[in-house]
């Protein structure tokens, strides 16, 4: 009886993506109140391009427009000990370059600085490369962000650049660090990560 109540439970699940403890999958409508939350906390959203006011509306309307596909966007839903945390994407896709931007968000913030965004980029980073054949990754930092900074040289983005006095948060200009990511340079911390 039990064993039959566990395999019902895990048909549910729906995986994209595995890491090691995390699952990457697509957005659904019981996110949206989430995502709402999410973006709208100042803790969460001083650390990305948000800063009007998202409503519910906006919140649905976007996972509907994910829902459809998009050829240059993927957003994906992070979920870790069976609860969805966050959000992690890869985004302006150019399949001539084979370059795109990931971005990512942890909206639970009890499960920062815990090696979730680690595993959910690693994975993320496996299916940019190995299965659609991207040749280079890029991310975008605010340089207060010591903690996505830590994160993005852990998966082995390396600093190409630094936009000076860019971005105005939290009262003052703050400057944008561009870190970039070749596949020959990732494959070694994907063995390391793989192995540990
Ligand atoms: C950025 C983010 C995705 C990283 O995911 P995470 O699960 O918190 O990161 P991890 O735990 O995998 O790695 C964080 C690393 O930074 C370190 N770190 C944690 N807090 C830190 C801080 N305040 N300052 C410096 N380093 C810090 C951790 O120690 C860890 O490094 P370690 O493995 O050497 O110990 C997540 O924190 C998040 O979504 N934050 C809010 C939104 C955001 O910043 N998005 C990214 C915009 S560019």
């Amino acid at each position: 009886m039990k064993k039959q109540k566990v395999a019902a439970k895990d048909e549910a699940v729906i995986i994209f993506l595995r890491g090691k403890k995390t699952i990457l999958r697509p957005p659904q409508d019981s996110d949206v109140l989430l995502f709402q939350r999410w973006v709208n906390d100042p803790e969460v959203r001083q650390f990305i391009q948000r800063y009007i006011p998202a409503s519910e509306k906006e919140e649905r309307e976007w996972i509907e427009k994910m829902g459809k596909g998009s050829n240059t966007d993927i957003v994906l839903v992070i979920v870790a000990q069976g609860r969805p945390i966050g959000t992690m994407g890869i985004h302006g896709i150019s399949w001539k370059d084979r370059t795109a931007t990931t971005g990512a968000l942890i909206g639970e913030k009890g499960y920062w600085g815990k090696g979730f965004g680690t595993d959910a980029k690693m994975a993320l980073l496996d299916y940019a490369f190995n299965t659609l054949n991207l040749r280079k990754i890029l991310s975008h930092v605010y340089a207060f962000n010591k903690r996505s900074l830590a994160y993005s040289l852990h998966c082995g983005y390396r600093i190409e650049g630094r936009l000076v006095r860019q971005r105005f948060v939290n009262g003052r200009y703050w400057d944008e660090i561009i870190l970039g990511l070749f596949k020959s340079q990732w494959l070694p911390y994907w063995e390391k990560y793989q192995s540990e």
